[in-house]
């Protein structure tokens, strides 16, 4: 197999543990080599040992290289658009008023029922060509628009069909948990087991690689969590959960309780929260879109969770309703600016720490034996692409060794 060289890169490792770390794994003058859809030596351009028998060589010149971005967090499935609920909110409306109302969510239900299954995947596939001229190599999607048993399946292929339109590489998330849908009304517990059902049926059919709820007054209590992550547990399927993003609802110490791989949103989560993630390892997925776009004011806990060492993702949420947002490259900037992490905080959830919120461990920094997805990017330092907002220096972008044009 012909291996490729990289060279001549200001290279951004994130590699962690060694005692000889830099902020960011950064340093000059480095150097990357790829075997396969495998990163098979990284290190300073001059000691690349002689005997590596190289086939290909790029000269990057300077530019920035760094691990594939990875958003681990988004909705890509659905139809419609809640352009007109956006007004409303701008008329006054709250988010959770307009939920009551039948409106949220249940509008974009009704829009996905009504789109065909093709319809949905093409939709699915341009917004992530999108992220992916960004950098984005992985991406989660989960479905949570179709609340049927037909249309959960419909939503979750469209998403598997994703990552075999493109060469990203697609996780899938049952998110049948996310409202209830009309038919169900006043019967959240008979709807939790019909989800239930559907879900074994799902993870059958391949179709699932974890299970997610959404946490809330507004949506399931955590006894309903509890039950569908018991059956998610059952069929050997990880688990995450949107918790604390409204109020305090304890879905994060009931998550932990089940390992979960992310708890996400976390505006209200408390000291109880904190403790119990960072006992279970679970990573705290922030998304400055949704915080910006619905204009919360509380912040979520950074100082604790910081404190705590609970690792931190960022990711872009991506849905119509609460974070209409396909740049990766603008949440980076956002979890600076509103959340204030550091740019290597950020860099970092958008890379080794969404990693470990997917539960993958063969990517998210630049180290030998890590799959060979990477980012060439039109900057001297990954902090730059933290300090600029509304420009893509993306320039390659490379997918399990191969060069893709998103
Ligand atoms: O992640 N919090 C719940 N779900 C979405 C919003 C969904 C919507 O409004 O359509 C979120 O923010
Ligand atoms: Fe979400």
């Amino acid at each position: 197999m012909t291996r490729t060289l990289w060279r001549r890169a200001n290279i951004a490792t994130f590699a962690d543990g060694a005692a000889t770390r830099t902020p960011y794994g950064f340093s000059e003058h480095g150097a990357l080599v790829t075997e396969g859809d495998r990163i098979v030596w990284v290190g300073a351009d001059d000691a690349l040992p002689a005997d590596l028998r190289i086939g290909a060589e790029h000269d990057l010149q300077g530019a920035l290289l760094t691990p594939g971005l990875i958003d681990a967090h988004t909705h890509l499935v659905y139809g419609g658009d809640r352009a007109a609920e956006f007004e409303q909110r701008l008329h006054g409306a709250t988010y959770a008023e307009i939920a009551k109302a039948g409106g949220g969510i249940a509008s974009t239900v009704r829009a996905t029922r009504a789109a065909a299954t093709e319809q949905l995947t093409e939709r699915a596939v341009a917004r992530a060509r999108v992220l992916m001229a960004e950098g984005v190599t992985t991406l989660e999607i989960k479905s949570g628009y179709g609340l049927s048993a037909d249309d959960e399946r419909r939503s979750l292929k469209a998403a598997r069909e994703v990552g075999l339109r493109l060469p990203v590489s697609v996780c899938t998330t049952s998110l049948a948990l996310h409202a209830l849908p009309p038919e169900y009304a006043g019967q959240a517990d008979a709807y939790v087991d019909a989800a239930c059902d559907w879900l074994r049926d799902q993870h059958a059919a391949g179709l699932v690689d974890a299970a997610d709820a959404f946490c809330e007054s507004i949506a399931f209590t955590t006894d309903q969590v509890a039950r569908w992550f018991t059956v998610a547990r059952s069929l050997g399927l990880r688990v995450k959960l949107h918790a604390e993003q409204l109020s305090d609802s304890k879905g994060a110490v009931l998550a932990a309780s089940f390992n979960a791989l992310s708890c996400d949103h976390l505006e209200y989560l408390g000291a109880d929260g904190v403790r119990a993630i960072r006992e279970s390892g679970t990573v705290a997925m922030l998304l400055p879109g949704a915080y910006y776009f619905l204009r919360e004011t509380q912040l979520p806990p950074i100082a604790a969770l910081r404190e705590a060492g609970v690792p931190i993702a960022i990711a872009t949420d991506h849905n119509p309703g609460s974070s209409p947002a396909l740049s990766l490259l603008l949440m980076l900037n956002m979890a600076c600016t509103l959340f204030r992490l550091t740019p290597e905080e950020s860099w970092r959830g958008v890379t080794v720490n969404a990693a470990k919120a997917l539960g993958l461990d063969d990517r998210g920094m630049l180290v030998s034996g890590m799959r060979a997805d990477l980012a060439v990017w039109d900057a001297e330092h990954p902090r730059e692409l933290a300090y600029r907002f509304g420009v893509n220096p993306c320039r390659r972008v490379v997918i399990g060794g191969t060069e893709c044009v998103a």
